[in-house]
């Protein structure tokens, strides 16, 4: 894969997700942030509510920071949540201990009517989230990276229907086979929204943005493609006209042999795994198109030890000789020892695809 040399002074991250083999893989954890540091639990005191420290750039701002300090990451993921963008239409939204967001249902014609897509107001109620990506750029590390993101269309729409988590989504998958036209519309507003979300980050400074697709696995074979691939291939579109430098990493949880179209399709230049992908796989099949990312399980993480060092190798052995980002295959479980995720860091810096 060649790397076009406008990348050749970007921070290492970047041009990985460019498609560049580097020395050793660059690495970052999704919800690296969060419960499992101390450090997160100290500052989440202070805020009234989840979304309110979301919409607090000076602790968002230190929250993103907490674990570059610690473990020195590559790069650092803004701390918000795929929930704001609802939030920023007018969606009524909480995060409730022990449960969490709790979302006013969105189920008619005029419930998606009443949405907020006047785009200033929009990204008048978002505005404290840029300013969290501006401040951040501004603190970090020179060689770290800062990624921005937003959940994929159907991830988000299926909050939104739903009105909270679930397992399968079928109040979102029922609407999307029983009134299409409806569910489309639904679609395509998150379309332009997520598109203008992710802008306005890469102008506040994000140098790589991230889709997360979290529930892309319960979508039927017939649904994937138009669901899942294509609206995410029409923000990449759109958002890689304006920002060609900014790598874009699509992460489709649970897409199985699905990951093959979605890499071929989307357009995106780097594909996040999830841990059911072996890895070997991935590097025969997806990596001679894209840069990967992956795929730790979050649980071996918790466990430590031999089994999370044996699976470390497995996928350094398998992927690090191709253009790589190191992991996990989803976020960092609350129950995580700040200890293991130490010792992985401390394992994936001494790894070198010449000595492997
Ligand atoms: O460190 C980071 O990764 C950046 C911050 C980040 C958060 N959420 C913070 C958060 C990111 C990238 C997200 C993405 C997100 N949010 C996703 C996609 C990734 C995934 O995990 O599948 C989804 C589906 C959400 C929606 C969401 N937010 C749920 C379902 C929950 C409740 C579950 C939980 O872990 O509590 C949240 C809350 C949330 N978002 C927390 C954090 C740190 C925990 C809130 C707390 O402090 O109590």
């Amino acid at each position: 894969m060649s790397v076009p040399t406008a990348f050749a002074q970007a921070k290492s991250m970047i041009r990985a997700l460019h498609g560049e083999v580097q020395a050793r893989p660059n690495f970052w954890f999704m919800r690296q942030a969060g419960r499992y540091l101390p450090e997160y639990r100290a500052v989440r005191a202070k805020a009234p509510d989840f979304v309110q420290l979301c919409l607090t750039p000076d602790l968002a701002a230190e929250i993103t920071l907490q674990p570059v300090r610690r473990f020195a990451m590559d790069a650092a993921i803004l701390f918000s949540d795929i929930l704001m963008v609802p939030y920023g239409l007018g969606q009524k939204l909480e995060f409730r201990e022990g449960e969490g967001p709790i979302l006013e249902p969105v189920r008619t014609a005029a419930d998606i009517l009443r949405l907020q897509t006047e785009s200033e107001t929009v990204m008048q109620r978002l505005a404290p989230v840029f300013e969290t990506v501006r401040q951040v750029a501004k603190s970090l590390p020179l060689d770290t990276a800062l990624i921005g993101f937003a959940g994929a269309p159907w991830t988000v729409a299926a909050y939104m229907i739903e009105g909270r988590g679930s397992r399968d989504f079928t109040t979102a998958r029922r609407m999307a086979n029983t009134e299409p036209a409806l569910f489309e519309a639904l679609i395509t507003l998150l379309v332009e929204a997520t598109t203008r979300h992710l802008a306005a980050q890469i102008e506040a400074g994000a140098e790589a943005v991230q889709i997360f697709d979290s529930w892309a696995g319960v979508l039927s074979d017939s649904e994937f493609q138009r669901w899942a691939i294509e609206p995410v291939r029409q923000i990449v579109a759109n958002l890689q006209t304006k920002h060609p430098a900014v790598p874009i990493i699509g992460f489709p949880r649970g897409a199985g042999v699905h990951y093959i179209n979605y890499a071929a399709e989307t357009g995106v230049e780097a594909v996040g795994l999830d841990s059911t992908i072996p890895p070997e796989w991935a590097a025969k099949e997806l990596q001679p198109q894209s840069a990967l990312q992956g795929n730790l399980d979050p649980l071996l993480l918790v466990v430590g030890g031999k089994p999370m060092e044996d699976a470390t190798l497995r996928i350094l052995k398998a992927l690090g000789r191709g253009p790589f980002v190191f992991n996990l295959g989803h976020g960092i479980l609350p129950e995580t020892p700040p200890e293991n995720v130490a010792r992985l860091a401390e394992m994936i810096r001494a790894w070198h695809h010449r000595h492997a």
